[in-house]
């Protein structure tokens, strides 16, 4: 009985295949199915057998029933396949618009920071990187910044602990550097920082790089050298650069930099007598913070301030991105478009 029922099943498979090998239009296709696979079909009448089998061979008789379903429902989608109508001669449309797959390119951001980093090397400058999440000693307090100064308050900090946080700005390297290693030293540390600030002009992280180079008789006249060194490289040898006094805890003195603009050429109106926008009339963007390495800093990290003097640096990359690439609005930097960043491939 058994045996009889597993040969019955098994013998479905081949006639069932002969049957759709002689099915010519779908409407025999259709009638083989239900010949075979239907609720009143070949296979449901030798499964409604199992009931007089043995109890003990139901297990075995089903895996077979079970396993030929499957096998028929194969042979009946492959015939399917067959059937559908095909065009004359090649299946191969050399016509039909090809898939173009979404290419990337350097983000704006990256490129500038390349091209920036690349002229400092030249200049002589070793790029370095250190960590996002910095303690409030590397971040503020050697960095001449002690608990309650003031000048905190101008950096939104996001903290993760009370002493643990997300830098805000990339002025930590100088720290880690130089508790690391001893002067002359001039490196460059480009990265991403973070701020508790989110408006049209600013976002949660951005990108900064820093400089400093410590040697013995530094001056201030050597800082000017370079960046304009540096902004010329950037946005071409008729750029002007001026230092404009400021303060920075970290820097003593300390100056912002300003370069002229880019859009109006330093003139503040357009050639149609609009008022640049980009400058709002002044003929000058800040670009920049930097300064001498205060003596306060050296005292933190060891370096002996009568030996040794400083300059340090430190700008935003995405801001210089903008100027050059003449990009108006912060937030496409951070959009993911890749339409934008295709542009500047
Ligand atoms: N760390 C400052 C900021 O994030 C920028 C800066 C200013 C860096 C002066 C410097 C510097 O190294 O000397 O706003």
């Amino acid at each position: 009985m058994k045996r009889e029922l597993v040969a019955q099943l098994e013998r479905l498979v081949p006639r069932f295949d002969e049957m759709l090998a002689q099915a010519a239009a779908p409407e025999e296709l259709e009638a083989a199915r239900v010949a075979f696979l239907g609720r009143k079909g070949e296979l449901a009448a030798l499964m409604a057998r199992m009931g007089e089998l043995a109890v003990d061979d139901r297990p075995e008789v089903g895996r077979v029933a079970n396993a030929v379903k499957a096998k028929l429902t194969e042979l009946w989608q492959q015939a399917q396949q067959r059937m559908l109508p095909r065009p004359e001669g090649a299946y191969f449309d050399a016509g039909e618009p090809g898939w173009v797959p979404d290419v990337g390119a350097l983000h704006p951001t990256t490129l500038i920071q390349q091209e920036i980093c690349a002229v400092l090397q030249r200049l002589g400058f070793e790029t370095v990187s250190g960590p996002e999440v910095e303690t409030d000693f590397h971040n503020f307090e050697a960095l001449n910044l002690p608990p309650g100064h003031p000048a905190r308050d101008m950096q939104d900090t996001l903290y993760i602990t009370e002493r643990i946080l997300l830098r805000t700005h990339t002025s930590p390297m100088q720290v880690r550097t130089m508790l690391a290693r001893r002067p002359p030293l001039a490196i460059i540390a480009p990265g991403k920082v973070y701020r508790r600030d989110s408006d049209l002009t600013h976002t949660p992280m951005f990108h900064q790089i820093e400089g400093l180079l410590v040697d013995r008789h530094v001056t201030m006249a050597q800082l000017r050298g370079v960046l304009t060194a540096l902004v010329q490289a950037i946005f071409g040898p008729s750029t002007r650069v001026r230092f404009r006094p400021s303060f920075f805890p970290f820097t003593e003195p300390s100056a912002e930099v300003d370069m002229s603009c880019v859009l109006c050429t330093g003139r503040g109106v357009l050639e149609s007598g609009e008022l640049c926008r980009v400058c709002k009339g002044t003929g000058w963007v800040e670009i920049l913070g930097c300064g001498m390495v205060d003596p306060a800093v050296f005292a933190q990290v060891g370096i002996d301030a009568a030996v040794w003097s400083g300059f340090a640096f430190g700008l935003g990359v995405e801001r210089i991105a903008m100027l050059k690439y003449g990009i108006g609005d912060l937030r496409l930097f951070f959009e993911n478009d890749t339409r934008f960043v295709r542009q500047f491939a």
